[in-house]
């Protein structure tokens, strides 16, 4: 039997996740049991992935409800949570349905009603990513060209690493494998925090062929013809289809433009935000110069960028594809 590490899972009164800045060198599960302990976690990248943040927040609000669970408490419980990062906007729409969820509670009622609303968004979660999966699978199969594998690209990790469970980007090449259609991924890098060897680590682990390759060099293959689509997760898209994902998306479909080639975002509603028109208004994090590792040289360090709608040749969620300019449909 073929057993899968769990990016998360309950552990009595504490949550275990698998420590993603080991990987790839071990896997290996961290308890966490306080708030602290889930806002260290999503900060520092122990976990990290739009969706699995947005779950591991929801956990986190349990988490910092054990003893006090007063107003004031769920106050300072958000507000921590809140401030671990700003762009994935799963962070803020899961504490912002866990709060909405908890006001209506008694305090007393708190606890085991986040625990219990935490499960639910983990279980939506994972039935999101699924329906992700049968949604884009089409999207491959149309890409198909004999008997060759369907060659493509995706950027940083946005498989099921990222989320409770099946991906994002990655769950439509799973249902391509489960389908039995051949299928070859290029795993482009992501400088300065290498996800892309996450990607293959768990590509690896389910027994899809794939191949890594330095963020850079994804031009130089989408010119060559060696790529049949690209796929890539999101962070937060706009009302407007403009999306924020990890920084070297842009020049992904820039690229993909170029050479004709189809570039799509796949994410959970739980990634949109109606709420910010456009890319413009899309917060971008800056994370620390000590990431790249470059001395006392001065440095810039976003974390992610923004693709335009009008590069984007359809958004895929549970709900299905549309155009990145007609989300509204999702409202
Ligand atoms: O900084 P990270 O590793 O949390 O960034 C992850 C990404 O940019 C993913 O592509 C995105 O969250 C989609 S996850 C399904």
């Amino acid at each position: 039997m073929v057993t899968r590490w769990p990016t998360l899972i309950e552990d009595g009164d504490g949550l275990l996740i698998l420590d993603q800045t080991r990987l790839p060198r071990e896997a290996a599960m961290l308890r966490l049991a306080t708030l602290e302990d889930a806002a260290h976690a999503i900060r520092a990248m122990q976990v990290r992935g739009a969706p699995l943040i947005g779950a591991t927040a929801a956990y986190g609000v349990a988490l910092g409800l054990a003893g006090d669970a007063d107003d004031a408490r769920l106050d300072e419980v958000i507000a921590t949570l809140a401030a671990t990062r700003p762009t994935a906007v799963n962070l803020h729409w899961a504490l912002a349905r866990m709060e909405r969820v908890l006001r209506k509670s008694a305090p007393a009622a708190r606890r085991d009603r986040a625990w219990q609303e935490a499960r639910t968004i983990a279980a939506e979660d994972m039935a999101a990513n699924s329906a992700i999966g049968n949604h884009g699978l089409p999207l491959l199969q149309a890409r198909r060209k004999g008997k060759d594998p369907i060659q493509v690209m995706t950027h940083c990790n946005a498989g099921r690493l990222a989320t409770v469970e099946h991906g994002t980007a990655i769950a439509p090449i799973y249902a391509a494998h489960a389908a039995g259609l051949p299928v070859h991924v290029w795993v482009s890098e992501t400088r300065p925090r290498n996800q892309g060897l996450l990607t293959a680590w768990e590509l690896a682990e389910a027994g899809v062929p794939h191949t890594l390759i330095a963020d850079n060099a994804a031009g130089l293959l989408l010119m060559q013809g060696k790529v049949d689509l690209v796929i890539v997760g999101a962070d937060r898209i706009a009302a407007n289809g403009d999306t924020a994902n990890k920084v070297g998306t842009y020049l992904k479909a820039l690229a993909a433009r170029a050479h004709g080639v189809p570039f799509y975002v796949a994410a959970p509603l739980s990634t949109i935000d109606f709420a910010c028109p456009t890319g413009r208004e899309i917060p971008i994090e800056e994370r620390a110069a000590e990431e790249l590792g470059a001395g006392s040289v001065p440095v810039a360090n976003p974390a992610f960028d923004v693709t335009p709608a009008a590069l984007i040749a359809g958004i895929i969620s549970e709900r299905g594809v549309a155009a990145a300019d007609s989300l509204g449909q999702w409202r």
